[in-house]
């Protein structure tokens, strides 16, 4: 008995740990439980079932641990916690809109799941996977922790020892805690609703013993300025979760192009280069995937990807050599109509269809990773997305961990997305506030990105300053030197003046890179109408386009695109005008139950005014 209980201590030891560096990518492949659906919860706000009364957290065996059974093992025990069929929430989705009280909901709720597993294999290797929780996640498993995960918006998993896992009654709790912090990442300061939860899907992933943990099959990085033509040079990489075995090898397969490469295995990581034969690249106009197929002697993995190259060439942006103009809006992973986190594949389509209705070929998914449903419906419509961290406003730079959580979230980001074409820029952060401190730790987190990804552009919104009566406005923001594409938001006519103010405005940048307009827009209340000068009317958002897409038609030539703010009304709980806002940002072009405003009109002419004499060239 003594000896596996010590055997038992140091796996489930070694499995606390921080889970970005055993993140299992392509996880939709393997072989799950989805534990999705109808969780019992307690709500916690004083984190009773956490902390002893001198606030000291509870020993791991402790009876009053809310990861601890909630069940009496005698008349005369005493217990004060329970799960019960009374309290449940849905999982994958935010608590805030599941129960009134919970609208505004920040602090602690312990959500439990029980469930049975009948392993097929003997050995196999566990993993439970979250495809996000926001935003501090302490889980456990039949009494024992296996993890604590910080980051409202990209995903993680926890190794689970196989002795821990049961054929009947698994026990899983989740302590989530929603309650926001200024050394985190985001700050306590959002114009977003704080949705708590576990909000996106939750499975236990069965894996051989070696398998393939990560990996990359994409074009190489393309610095030629030319098209990689077709039958370009893959370059990537098979990360198995440890050293194979001598003799292991490793084979791609992309059946449809008749092609099988097999390489041999130099360590958990092999590198792969290899030419492709002859395939369609990837692009909005013809978004080809193809099913790539790796396998080792254990294990198998597939996936669905599409081949294309992205570049930052002097001020222009190439995809797959060819110069693109963005066609832009920025969006919240939020359904409006239903107050609540997007997490559903409807809710994606939703996001992207409305994108596409409006003309665009680019979509900025702020200020968070997106569920990777989004991104991956991107590459099959043909979207170029812009996936960001929540780096926003005034982070703690000067603090070293605020560094590494965001270093974090960079990483389980770009490594849950790196083999999707439609991702075409990776930002490290939005509207932060310049100062030497913040531009160490921005170009520290740039410099991650590159090593994470050297094949995509790295970029961030930067800040413009307005008022100082010369109008020509300069993006000189010091941390526009390490970026690929130079991106600034800019609200002239609503932050800054009135919308005519445009016509006197020109930017610049003293940077010799690609521009791009990250967020340009006005509030407008569905169904409110007046005269354009009226603050909060259709008219006076319709205007401020107007005059916007009279200034990008005067844009200097290295101006590649906008992205504007935003594609529908959202919750803020910084926006309190009574009568126009109620707890709603009305910067949307389309109101929260879907109704297109008058000024989505104004950009989709000029969307489609774009897109129009772009095919005529190619006649
Ligand atoms: C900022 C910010 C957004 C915000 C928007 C606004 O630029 O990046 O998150 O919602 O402006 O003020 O509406």
């Amino acid at each position: 008995m003594k000896k596996i209980s010590v055997l038992f201590l140091l796996l489930c030891f070694a499995a606390v740990g921080f889970a970005q560096d055993n993140l299992i990518s392509n996880i939709g492949s393997r072989t799950s439980l989805s534990l999705n659906g109808t969780w019992q919860y307690i709500v916690d706000p004083y984190e009773t079932g956490f902390y002893d009364y001198r606030y000291k957290e509870l020993r791991e065996d402790h009876p009053d641990a809310y990861w601890n059974t909630d069940v009496q093992a005698n008349k005369t025990e005493k217990k004060e916690h329970g799960y019960s069929d009374k309290h449940t929430l849905e999982v994958p989705g935010d608590w805030n809109h599941q129960a009134p009280e919970f609208t505004f909901y920040e602090g602690t709720i312990w959500y439990k799941k029980s469930f049975d597993y009948v392993k097929t294999a003997t050995t196999d290797k566990f993993f439970l996977y979250f495809g996000a929780v926001n935003h501090r996640a302490d889980v456990y498993l039949n009494g024992k922790k296996l993890g604590m995960h910080k980051g409202g918006f990209t995903p993680f998993n926890f190794e689970v020892p196989t002795a821990l896992l049961k054929e009947k009654g698994n026990f899983l709790v989740v302590k989530v805690d929603n309650k926001r912090h200024a050394d985190e990442v985001p700050t306590l300061n959002t114009d977003w609703w704080n949705y708590g939860g576990i909000t996106r899907d939750v499975k236990l992933v069965a894996v051989p013993q070696v398998f393939i943990q990560d990996f990359v099959v994409q074009l190489a990085k393309n610095t030629t300025g030319k098209s990689p033509g077709n039958t370009p040079m893959v370059e990537g990489w098979v990360k198995l979760n440890q050293a194979p075995a001598a003799g292991e090898t490793i084979t791609v397969e992309i059946p449809e192009l008749k092609f099988k490469t097999e390489i041999p295995a130099t360590g958990a990581t092999t590198t792969l280069r290899f030419k492709l034969p002859k395939i369609t690249l990837w692009s909005p106009e013809s978004p080809q995937l193809y099913r790539v197929v790796l396998r080792t002697k254990q294990d198998r993995t597939e996936d669905k990807i599409g081949f294309r190259t992205i570049e930052a060439h002097g001020t222009q942006v190439l995809l797959n050599g060819k110069p693109i103009f963005m066609r832009g809006i920025s969006a919240h992973g939020e359904v409006p109509q239903e107050v609540r986190r997007a997490h559903t594949q409807q809710d994606a389509l939703q996001l992207l269809n409305q994108s596409i209705e409006l003309g665009c070929n680019m979509v900025r998914l702020s200020h968070y990773p997106h569920d990777e449903k989004v991104t991956r419906l991107a590459d099959s419509l043909g979207l170029l997305v812009w996936s960001e961290i929540p780096v926003y406003w005034t982070i703690d730079f000067g603090n070293d961990e605020v560094l590494e959580k965001a270093k974090d979230q960079l990483q389980e980001m770009i490594t849950r997305d790196h083999n999707r074409a439609s991702v075409i820029i990776w930002s490290v952060g939005n509207e932060t506030p310049v100062s030497p401190a913040r531009t160490t730790f921005m170009h520290n987190l740039i410099k991650r990105a590159k090593e994470l990804d050297a094949t995509r552009m790295i970029s961030a919104a930067l800040e413009v300053s307005y008022g100082s009566g010369d109008d020509i406005h300069h993006i000189d923001d010091p941390l526009g030197e390490f970026v690929d594409l130079v991106s600034f938001n800019e609200y002239l006519g609503w932050y800054g003046g009135l919308p005519d103010k445009c016509r006197t405005t020109s930017w610049d940048t003293p940077y010799n890179k690609p521009l791009f307009i990250s967020e340009t827009g006005a509030g407008g209340k569905g169904g409110f109408h007046a005269d354009s000068l009226t603050r909060f009317s259709e008219e006076y958002q319709e205007w401020y386009f107007k005059e916007q897409v009279a200034m990008f038609k005067r844009m200097p030539a290295k101006f590649v695109g906008v992205s504007p703010w935003v594609l529908s009304d959202f919750r803020s709980p910084k926006r309190n005008n009574p009568i126009y806002q109620e707890g709603w940002n009305r910067k949307g072009l389309y109101d929260e139950k879907g109704n297109k405003k008058k000024a989505f009109f104004i950009l989709k002419a000029y969307y489609d005014e774009i897109a129009n004499k772009e095919k005529s060239k190619k006649r």
